[in-house]
């Protein structure tokens, strides 16, 4: 399945004389969307093939992943078990969802949950304690934080097509890695890709060349994470309101519209050539902006549109 490119056009990149394409992967399924929909694919090709009969995954309270997986498992015939990191969630389940859009909608996909604490959350990654979950949710497909493994970044290795080598560059947000990999992976050696972390931290670099130890045709950008994962300021809400009003296209808060951001900046302090054609990814995620707003209306400040 290929998304639509579609052209920006804003002042700025006449200005400059840059052209600006969105590739809309937000577009490719209304909850399974943009990314998630590619990291999804093989692994549930995979699971269907070992028979396994529900899917088990890992998130935050409002994690685009879990929704995601929710949305999947129904479609395709798998239950669903979400780990969620906060016990204090579980201790009223329905004052939790009453106030969480993201999970209310997993739930109605017929998503259970597990509500841990944070230490019991950090083990994820440990054999033990997913054998532990194994054992109470058996026949289960267990499938990471934020969806990333090596089938996930298979999938991701589609989102290019022949059809995008006349750009000179790509933009993509990064969390786990995944996603920018895959793409790195499909892209030619004369594109550079992008990499727009949308959490702060050193470690980012080194899990890249992890993740990349074979190409080095990406540039990451780390300084528009906004003050880390999950953080807006006013700054970044009015930027994607008035990008929504320029383009029509809505960016969400946690990953796109710091992509987005990032990449006007850049092109705004002239870092890319005159005549360059940039192709940045959608990866929706347009699930979390009702999160966001809840938290921004309790400070009493203006919301994204
Ligand atoms: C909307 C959106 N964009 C980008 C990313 C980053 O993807 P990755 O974790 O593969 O780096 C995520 C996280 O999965 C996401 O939800």
């Amino acid at each position: 399945m290929q998304s639509k490119n579609i052209q920006i056009h804003l002042p700025l990149l006449k200005e400059k004389e840059v052209e600006l394409f969105v590739k809309r992967e937000d577009l490719l399924h209304p909850f399974i969307s943009g990314n998630k929909f590619r990291k999804l694919k093989y692994n549930l090709q995979k699971a269907k093939e070992l028979g396994k009969t529900s899917l088990l995954t890992f998130g935050g309270a409002y994690s685009n992943h879990i929704l995601a997986t929710a949305a999947a498992g129904k479609e395709y015939g798998f239950g669903t078990l979400g780990v969620i990191r906060g016990e204090e969630l579980g201790e009223d389940v329905s004052k939790t969802l009453s106030k969480n859009a993201t999970l209310q909608k997993a739930a109605n996909f017929g998503m259970e949950f597990l509500f841990v604490s944070r230490a019991a959350y950090q083990q994820k990654h440990q054999e033990a304690y997913i054998k532990g979950l194994l054992e109470m949710y058996p026949n289960s497909y267990v499938l990471p934080e934020g969806g990333t493994n090596a089938l996930a970044i298979k999938g991701c290795e589609e989102i290019l097509t022949s059809s995008d080598d006349c750009f000179t560059h790509i933009a993509c947000a990064m969390g786990t890695g995944g996603t920018v990999t895959g793409i790195i992976n499909a892209s030619k050696k004369y594109q550079n890709v992008g990499v727009y972390p949308a959490l702060k931290g050193n470690w980012i670099q080194e899990e890249m060349l992890k993740l990349q130890p074979n190409k080095n045709n990406w540039t990451l950008f780390k300084e528009y994470h906004f003050g880390g994962y999950g953080k807006v300021t006013q700054e970044l809400v009015t930027f994607i309101n008035t990008f929504k009003q320029q383009t029509q296209i809505s960016l969400d808060p946690i990953y796109t519209g710091k992509m987005m951001y990032g990449l006007l900046k850049e092109i705004e302090q002239n870092q890319l050539k005159k005549g360059s054609k940039v192709l940045a990814i959608h990866t929706g995620g347009l699930q979390g902006i009702a999160g966001i707003n809840t938290r921004l209306a309790q400070k009493n400040k203006p919301l994204i549109i």
